[in-house]
């Protein structure tokens, strides 16, 4: 073939897979299948890896950049980014249209744009000649971080615009995850004991800033167009046409941006969103109302903050008021008992409230919060309500202050507190099916056993059927267990087998963590097994010998004590030792290294290590982790998305290591 033909099959091959990203990723109306989609992108990748010189940087192989980023440099917005006026009501927005009419000493004629306000990211997009080269976050309005290789990532957004578009434009917008992407995320997070976003906003804003353009491309972010900063050799007359032009190069736009002629049918768009805002696949926080003219736009200008053609309508906050019917508790791994509030079921924006968690006792006592309290409840985003306080003008004297249970809500066992006047009691039957759930789960978890697919659906149904009656049980499941389960196929049941069986070579330490043992998190479960060799020789060990240890108090040391002497947890590690799991290691894991001794301190989020692993792999060179830089700190290691401990080491002068020098030094 001739470097001629090639280069005609590379285009064709980049032009059908840029038609599809479009239709998949803009229109949300795929054309071709995700296999024929896989097949046209390995047929451009090989034929690119064959002609490197043929490799241009819109190409669609080009998203993703190979390598990580150091930092994110900064950049200077030629045109400022500002910010939005907010309105909470009607009387405000008639009295923002006012505002205008007498600056403009003329009625508002040209109607008005109205568009959701997207709870997302900011974001500036430059293309020149067609081309996107230029990508940054609105920073402080003036100055933004250069995020280029991560919003290449971002499948709608292009890489090139088609058509007749301007030399250079400025286009911006935000960039968001959608509901649904955001639990998922948060799910995946758990099942990696990560701790989750706290909304879909800050998923985003945490994915923009990772250093490593491939986790980026996983984060599912997408983007929609609302405004633009500079423009060359082109002019829009309204909004509308901006919208309608910049959709025709490619770019994504909201299909939800309404033209309304008069500010009455704005105002009724808002509220018709308002009530239709659970619908959207996105998270919206109010609505944003804009002059459509750009004549008028003009005219107008803006405040050294925002612009006065504009003004975002704010909806309420997720808030509701209802009563709590009573006041339940649930059962953690260590049989801690957790109250939580059962309420009289109400609507808060579209969701079916019927659940609140209270925490702890503690959490009781500050709100004062009794059965049949009125209560004002608030969901932020997708998170789990909570309560923000009681109306207490509502109480007629007939509320009942909750008891502090007397038996195991789940297995009506005892109940008891570790000492007098702690706000924390637990169920102390051994044999809780609650507490072997949660235990079960803790013991597959990362830090411990690392046993991919234990997850809570499997352990449920694993403890409610009586398959497992103790955490040594997993060591004796056979595929056909699996099988016996709904929802369980043959490669799935053959996976978490292997898995099973994977685990049992794992260090003492990471058993020990498993173990659950109050108060032994990974760290001590290391010191132990670095001290002991054998978990024999843990099991064995008295009080004394235990607060030897510097790390160890006199609480810890009795409850590694009192876990020991139970008959119930000697016979679970006869059952582990039986299974073929060694309980001991022959020498020390610490090793001579460039680490020993060292302290050091991780932040932002990793590409190929957990926190968990990186921890372990410098705990076993002799290294210690610590959570906070200070003038002891030796290095600190900078993941994605860094965050104070960064700019603090940097202040303090510790040196700074990246992942990969972290890596080839380990
Ligand atoms: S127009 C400032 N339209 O809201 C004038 N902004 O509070 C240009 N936002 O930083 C912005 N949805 O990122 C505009 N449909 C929309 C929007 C929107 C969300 C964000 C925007 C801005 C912030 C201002």
């Amino acid at each position: 073939m001739g470097s001629k033909d090639i280069k005609t099959d590379i285009e064709v091959l980049r032009r059908k897979i840029r038609r599809a990203d479009y239709h998949y990723y803009v229109l949300s109306d795929p054309e071709i299948s995700d296999k024929e989609y896989d097949l046209l992108l390995e047929n451009l990748k090989i034929l690119e890896k064959k002609n490197p010189e043929l490799i241009t940087v819109d190409s669609p192989t080009q998203r993703v950049s190979g390598g990580l980023l150091k930092g994110f440099s900064s950049i200077r917005h030629k045109v400022k980014m500002l910010s939005l006026d907010n309105t909470y009501s009607i009387q405000e927005i008639d009295a923002w249209n006012e505002k205008m009419e007498r600056f403009l000493e003329r009625k508002v004629s040209s109607g008005f744009m109205v568009e959701p306000k997207i709870d997302g990211v900011s974001c500036s997009l430059i293309y020149e000649k067609g081309l996107f080269i230029l990508g940054a976050t609105r920073g402080d309005g003036e100055r933004g971080e250069d995020i280029t290789a991560n919003l290449k990532t971002i499948k709608s957004i292009p890489l090139r615009l088609e058509g007749d578009f301007p030399p250079l434009i400025e286009v911006r917008g935000e960039i968001y995850i959608e509901k649904k992407d955001f639990e998922y995320l948060n799910k995946e997070k758990a099942n990696y004991g990560e701790p989750p976003f706290a909304n879909p906003r800050n998923a985003a804003s945490g994915s923009l800033k990772l250093l490593d353009s491939a986790l980026v491309s996983r984060r599912k972010l997408k983007c929609l167009i609302h405004s633009f900063g500079r423009v060359e050799k082109h002019e829009f007359f309204s909004h509308k046409e901006f919208l309608a032009k910049v959709s025709g190069w490619g770019l994504p736009v909201d299909s939800h941006s309404k033209y309304c002629s008069s500010l009455q049918e704005a105002k009724d768009y808002c509220f018709y969103c308002q009530e239709a805002r659970d619908s959207f696949a996105y998270e919206v926080d109010g609505m944003v109302i804009k002059i459509d003219s750009l004549i008028l736009q003009k005219e107008l200008g803006s405040t050294s903050k925002s612009p006065r053609w504009a003004v975002a309508y704010k909806f309420p906050a997720h808030q509701a008021t209802t009563v709590i019917k009573r006041i339940d508790f649930g059962v953690g791994r260590t049989g801690i008992i957790t109250p939580v509030a059962i309420l009289e079921p109400v609507e808060c924006a579209g969701v079916v409230i019927a659940r609140a968690t209270l925490h702890n006792f503690d959490e009781i006592k500050r709100l004062d919060v009794r059965q049949g309290d009125t209560v004002l409840i608030e969901r932020a985003g997708d998170v789990i309500p909570k309560i923000i306080k009681v109306i207490f003008s509502k109480r007629n004297g007939k509320e009942k202050k909750p008891l502090i249970p007397k038996s195991c809500p789940e297995c009506s066992g005892e109940v008891a507190r570790e000492k007098e006047g702690d706000v924390y009691w637990y169920c102390i039957n051994p044999d809780c099916p609650a507490q072997l759930k949660r235990s079960l789960l803790y013991f597959a978890s990362r830090p411990a056993m690392d046993i991919e697919g234990m997850g809570q659906s499997v352990v449920e149904e694993l403890v409610d059927r009586k398959v497992v009656k103790s955490i040594a049980d997993i060591y004796t499941l056979t595929k056909k267990d699996f099988l016996n389960l709904p929802l369980f196929k043959d490669r799935k049941a053959a996976k978490l087998v292997e898995a099973i069986e994977k685990s049992k070579h794992r260090p003492l330490y990471r058993f020990i963590c498993g173990l659950g043992i109050k108060h032994v998190g990974e760290k001590v479960a290391f010191i132990l097994s670095e001290k002991f060799l054998a978990l024999d020789d843990i099991s064995r060990a008295r009080e004394n010998e235990l607060t030897d240890i510097a790390e160890i108090g006199p609480v810890m040391a009795s409850s590694i004590v009192s876990f020991f002497a139970s008959s119930k947890v000697k016979k679970m590690l006869d059952k582990f030792r039986k299974s073929g799991l060694s309980l001991s290691q022959k020498k020390k894991i610490t090793k001579e290294t460039f680490f020993s001794g060292k302290t050091v301190v991780f932040t932002g989020e990793m590409e190929g290590l957990t926190r968990h692993q990186a921890e372990a792999m410098l705990r076993e060179r002799g290294g210690k982790a610590s959570s906070s830089v200070s003038s002891r700190t030796d290095f600190l290691v900078a993941g994605k998305n860094p965050g104070s401990k960064y700019d603090k080491a940097r202040k303090i002068g510790v040196r700074i290591l990246t992942e990969k020098d972290f890596a080839s030094l380990i």
